[in-house]
């Protein structure tokens, strides 16, 4: 888990402000939804036999409730969209959200236990028009923050009856070469046979190589939908390929599946930067009506390394020097009117030396500094220091406000 210190949220404000405006744009209204929820809803939701909920999540009995730290943010958002009834009040839902989850993964470079996600979940839509619309959203989300070179893998996992039939034929393809898997995809050869084609043991993904892929036991419906979402995607001009072989560790998948991922170089094995998929039997498994959804949630530290943009922290707009107690009266009063004039202001109030007060302002960045002495005050005259230009004016104390609307406005 890390801190985010004030030195680095310049990055992370540009980051998140790049997916709200994005997400806001295309008519996605934030949800935010609690941290904690009851640990049978991931269980439920996530799958039983995925890793996220056999090994990753921070469990725990509180009042003989079994709750769970959020790892991930559909499960809360569809129950959200249940407890509301929120199927009843409109026909579709476009929501965002971007906030913490939490996984207990072994750390490693862009894998942390807490991690930040932006992600979004449309309710109510089941044309392949709206996968087509996320894909091309994100994609362009990811091209606003400058990644080049991004890897969009698209799949389909047909619905219900489809998994199932492709299930048994796994099984039956595995079955033989049980005896060289590794000791979890023996395990889940019984319990979640897809999870082993996502296996990252070098033996499993020799046998998975040469498995039946779930392409060939697509219906026809599973078929059209996937074959106008690449129509679409053409037509959008968004770049993508299939990959027939792409599962994604959460069970709730159906139909649509993707990922994408970016910059190798900086992120390693851990470049997939984000993740999604529909879920059209989640909301009704959850216990509300049939609901078809589709979603995806991008992970916020990955993206910053792959971008490694160097955003500042807004500069300061004016610092005011204050020598003495009177002119500290005074600075306070003039910082809170600079304040309500929307400039944001900080006063030294410590009583130390023109100095090291103006090393302060420079140390800040400050666009403005305003020195406060006797001398000033008995003139009612301040000294207001341009900083950005270099320039040093005398300003009547009643016309600060306005001498610096005009000066630092008119710079930005
Ligand atoms: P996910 O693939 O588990 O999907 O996570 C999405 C993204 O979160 C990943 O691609 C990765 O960038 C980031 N991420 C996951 N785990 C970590 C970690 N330990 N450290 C850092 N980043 C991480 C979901 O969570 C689904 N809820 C996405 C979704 C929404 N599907 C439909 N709707």
């Amino acid at each position: 888990m890390n801190d985010i210190l004030p030195s680095d949220i310049g990055r992370w404000r540009w980051l998140e402000g790049t997916f709200r405006t994005a997400f806001e744009r295309a008519g996605f209204h934030e949800v935010r939804t609690p941290i904690v929820e009851p640990t049978n809803l991931f269980v439920r939701a996530v799958g039983e036999t995925t890793d996220v909920v056999e090994k990753e999540m921070y469990a725990f009995e509180r009042h003989d409730e079994g709750l769970t730290i959020r790892p991930e943010g559909t499960a809360g958002a569809a129950r959200a969209y249940i407890e509301h009834s929120i199927y009843a009040k409109e026909p579709i839902s476009r929501w965002y959200y971007i906030g913490p989850m939490f996984r207990g993964e072994r750390p490693a470079k862009g894998r942390y236990r807490q991690f930040y996600q932006a992600g979004a979940e449309i309710f109510g839509d089941h044309g392949p028009g709206c996968d087509a619309e996320l894909i091309d959203l994100l994609h362009g989300v990811l091209t606003a923050l400058g990644l080049v070179n991004v890897d969009v893998i698209i799949n389909s996992l047909g619905g219900a009856e489809t998994r199932a039939r492709f299930k048994e034929e796994l099984v039956k393809y595995l079955e033989p070469h049980r005896e060289r898997l590794s000791t979890d995809s023996q395990r889940r050869l019984a319990s979640n046979p897809l999870r082993i084609l996502d296996s990252k043991a070098p033996q499993d993904r020799e046998i998975s190589a040469g498995a039946p892929t779930l392409h060939e036991f697509l219906t026809a419906e599973d078929q059209a939908h996937f074959n106008e979402l690449r129509q679409m995607l053409d037509r959008l001009g968004t770049p993508y390929r299939v990959d027939p072989h792409l599962v994604r560790g959460l069970d709730y998948y159906t139909r649509t599946l993707f990922e994408v991922k970016a910059a190798a170089d900086k992120l390693g094995a851990g470049d997939t930067v984000l993740g999604g998929g529909r879920y059209d039997g989640l909301v009704e498994d959850l216990g509300g009506p049939k609901t078809p959804a589709i979603g995806f949630a991008a992970g916020l530290e990955r993206l910053l390394i792959a971008t490694e943009s160097n955003q500042a922290s807004d500069p300061l707009d004016v610092y005011i020097a204050a020598l003495g107690n009177a002119a500290q009266r005074e600075g306070l009063v003039l910082a809170r009117d600079l304040r309500a004039a929307g400039f944001s202001c900080e006063v030294d109030t410590r009583g130390t030396s023109i100095k090291s007060q103006l090393r302060r302002s420079e140390g800040l960045a400050a666009r403005a500094a305003i020195i406060l002495g006797d001398a000033e005050l008995a003139e009612k005259v301040y000294a207001v220091k341009n900083l950005a230009a270099h320039t040093q004016s005398k300003v009547a104390a009643v016309d600060v406000v306005a001498h610096l609307s005009q000066t630092l406005r008119a710079a930005t």
